[in-house]
């Protein structure tokens, strides 16, 4: 009922607003009332300039906020202290190390669950800090049934990716794949086997990545190892190799949505079907109980002038042009930029000051396919650019629900309401449907308008009231 009614009201703010997100690239950067180049591939202010901003495509390198350097740690997600709403973080990853879109849940016996209901786009976690080389391990267990991907990846701001993918139809094998600045190669992908399956227990599946090498494994069995010295491509002078930091990424998403490419779908086992033996309370989910991170040290050679964040400092984003600085930035508001960060000593109630001076609507949370990673084509395929897509390919993948390019005002990347009592615990018998709210219509996550963006900070109260954006 709750999905209901906010589809109602985005459908009305989207015929009101005229918030259309403008598209970037490395030949189309963002404008500088929208500077940021976020993750699907639109241009906003707030939460597009934190994790997944690409500085290549935004206004100026710094409209992105510098990259916080990798955290070693053991993330168990206990009570969800360590998680904050894309719609609620700011950038202090001194105090939040993982940033979520859609509905994570608390697991009951321990963990996070992730969860996806009719007519959201899934769930996606991902850490505030970077990997910038490292072991990255996560202990989970898949969704299942046509058309549901659940995904473990690193991905950086520019692309390089990193993934163990499960497909919801094939819970014997876990997928795995790499990408190089979101170039879509398909050849990549290489199965491994799960015994028994990815689905009735939890697995650890490990990441190793080093500069030279990048190795997959499963409960401790190396299954597939991939060398840097392999992946020369001439034609772009490069080494097609993860290369720059990223963070890391779990997520429940519905690739067989109907609006998504053919090949997407193909891919993912078919089409959803949101009547499933396989949902629990209206739900599908996925359980993560812990991801650990081992930094490795930066390789040698890397300029460092500095230990607390990797910036990009050129337009060829490989691994020598990143430095590790000290220059961390901690927004003031979603309507403040890496550029204009605001003043964290100004009056809470408002950040007019420093806030750009939007000309038109602005977005400040990016929306769309929890997925993330190369197989977004609705950003790519809306620009005209070099980027090869094809619908038909197995990528060709549209935002979860949000295929229609420039389409405005939709909904965030589930956003998603729902009353607390029943959010707090997966099993409980009624949960289902308080939790399910949210809609994947476009890209744009939250929209500011014109008008609103004059009272300062009650406009944010004002549009996150609109939108229901509420998580945990
Ligand atoms: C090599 O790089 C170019 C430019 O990025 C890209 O179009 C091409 O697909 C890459 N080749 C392979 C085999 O991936
Ligand atoms: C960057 O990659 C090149 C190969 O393209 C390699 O020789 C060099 O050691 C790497 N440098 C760093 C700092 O990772």
């Amino acid at each position: 009922m709750v999905r209901h009614a906010l589809t109602a009201v985005f459908a009305a703010a989207a015929l009101a607003g005229s918030a259309v997100a403008q598209k970037c690239t490395r030949n189309q950067k963002c404008p500088k009332d929208a500077p940021c180049c976020g993750l699907y591939g639109d241009c906003g202010v707030g939460a597009f300039c934190l994790g997944g901003c690409d500085p290549t495509m935004s206004t100026t390198f710094d409209s992105c906020v510098p990259n916080p350097v990798c955290k070693s740690g053991t993330y168990k997600f206990e009570g969800l202290n360590d998680v904050q709403s894309i719609n609620d973080y700011l950038g202090d990853n001194s105090k939040i190390n993982w940033q979520s879109q859609g509905n994570p849940i608390k697991y009951p016996s321990g963990g996070v669950a992730l969860t996806m209901a009719e007519g959201t786009v899934g769930t996606l976690l991902a850490s505030t800090f970077y990997v910038w080389y490292g072991k990255i391990c996560a202990t989970m267990s898949t969704s299942q049934g046509q058309g549901v991907v659940t995904a473990f990846i690193m991905m950086s701001d520019v692309k390089d990716e990193i993934d163990f993918e499960f497909i919801g139809n094939d819970i014997n094998n876990a997928q795995t794949n790499w990408y190089s600045q979101g170039v879509t190669n398909y050849q990549n992908m290489e199965k491994l086997k799960v015994n028994p399956d990815t689905v009735s227990k939890t697995h650890e599946y490990c990441i190793d990545w080093s500069e030279d090498e990048l190795s997959w494994s499963v409960d401790g069995n190396k299954g597939r190892t991939v060398k840097r010295t392999d992946s020369w491509n001439a034609t772009a002078g490069r080494f097609d190799f993860p290369q720059t930091p990223s963070r890391v990424m779990l997520s429940l998403w519905p690739a067989g949505l109907p609006s998504n490419g053919k090949g997407t779908i193909e891919w993912a086992g078919g089409e959803i079907d949101w009547d499933s033996k396989y949902m629990t309370n209206g739900m599908y989910a996925a359980l993560v109980t812990e991801v650990t991170v081992d930094c490795y040290d930066p390789p040698a050679g890397i300029k460092a002038v500095g230990s607390k964040s990797y910036k990009y400092t050129d337009e060829m984003p490989t691994n020598n042009t990143v430095e590790i600085t000290n220059e961390l930035v901690v927004l003031h508001s979603l309507m403040d930029t890496g550029d204009e960060p605001g003043s964290a000593s100004s009056s809470s109630s408002s950040s007019a000051s420093t806030a750009p001076k939007p000309t038109k609507s602005v977005n400040m949370v990016p929306g769309g396919n929890p997925g993330g990673g190369a197989r977004q084509d609705s950003a790519v395929a809306a620009t005209n650019t070099a980027q090869p897509t094809s619908g038909s390919s197995p990528d060709g993948l549209a935002p979860g629900g949000g295929s229609a390019g420039g389409s405005s005002g939709g909904s965030g990347g589930g956003s998603t309401g729902g009353s607390d009592g029943s959010n707090n615990q997966w099993d409980q018998g009624n949960g289902g449907t308080g939790a399910s709210t949210g809609t994947g219509t476009g890209n744009a996550g939250s929209v500011l308008e014109p008008g609103l963006g004059k009272v300062g900070g009650s406009a944010m109260a004002i549009v996150f009231a609109i939108f229901g954006l509420l998580v945990l």
